[in-house]
């Protein structure tokens, strides 16, 4: 499979999410941020907002909830027909049960990590998830710098992900750019949210594509090899 590219429309206009769906056509997911300004120091949108833009586009909707109490609110974005549903680790009380329900309701189960957190504790429970985020970026805003000492744990989440032959999707969120993709892909990761590198972009359908084209030759000449 090749580098996945989810564009994150926290960078787009609010006023025009149709449009700026549009936008970016070609991308395998559209990355929503959903913010309570708890677990974040930010507010965004929320279900309603999802459930509009779920009729509104056919690209794959990838909830990323930074949200506190995701065991009670995340089954609701899976309900609402979003493919992937992100929740935060450091904010679940229940992440098993969560991941099982999430996926029993259709959707792909992810947990997220911020970036000061291990992935180590956690080991055991990659079974129950399709994806891991690891941010590279403090959660909370969209155009924020790279945090390259996130690079080592995607090199270990990537080793973890090898050693028992999981087929987990690796994401990361935060800074990806033209510059730093490939620093990304090279570490192991497949699925690359891009905020501020695709809205920005003069033409954002066409950033996607570059991104993905510059994540897989980075990829080809990564020492690790994605399963299946
Ligand atoms: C940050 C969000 C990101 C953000 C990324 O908390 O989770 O998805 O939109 O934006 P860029 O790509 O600009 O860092
Ligand atoms: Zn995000």
């Amino acid at each position: 499979m090749s580098p996945q590219i989810s564009p994150s429309i926290l960078s787009a206009d609010f006023a025009r999410l149709a449009e700026e769906a549009e936008a970016v056509r070609g991308a395998d997911w559209l990355h929503v941020d959903v913010m309570d300004n708890h677990f974040v120091p930010n507010l965004t949108l929320g279900l309603p907002v999802v459930e509009s833009l779920r009729k509104a586009t056919d690209i794959p909707l990838d909830c990323h909830l930074m949200i506190e109490d995701p065991d009670r609110w995340a089954p609701q974005y899976a309900e609402a027909g979003a493919g992937s549903v992100t929740f935060h680790v450091e904010a679940a009380a229940a992440p098993i049960r969560l991941a099982r329900q999430l996926r029993s309701l259709g959707a792909r189960a992810s947990m997220a990590l911020k970036p000061a957190t291990p992935i180590e504790p956690y080991e055991d429970l990659l079974p129950e998830l399709d994806m891991v985020l690891l941010m590279t970026v403090e959660p909370g805003f969209g155009g924020q710098s790279f945090l390259d000492v996130v690079l080592p744990k995607i090199r270990r989440t990537r080793q973890l992900l090898d050693r028992h032959g999981l087929a987990l999707w690796l994401q990361i969120d935060g800074g990806v750019s033209a510059d730093t993709i490939e620093r990304c892909a090279d570490a192991g990761a497949d699925v690359f949210v891009a905020g501020s590198a695709v809205y920005g972009a003069d033409d954002p359908a066409e950033a996607v594509r570059a991104l993905r084209e510059q994540a897989r030759a980075a990829t080809e000449r990564a020492p690790w090899v994605r399963p299946g």
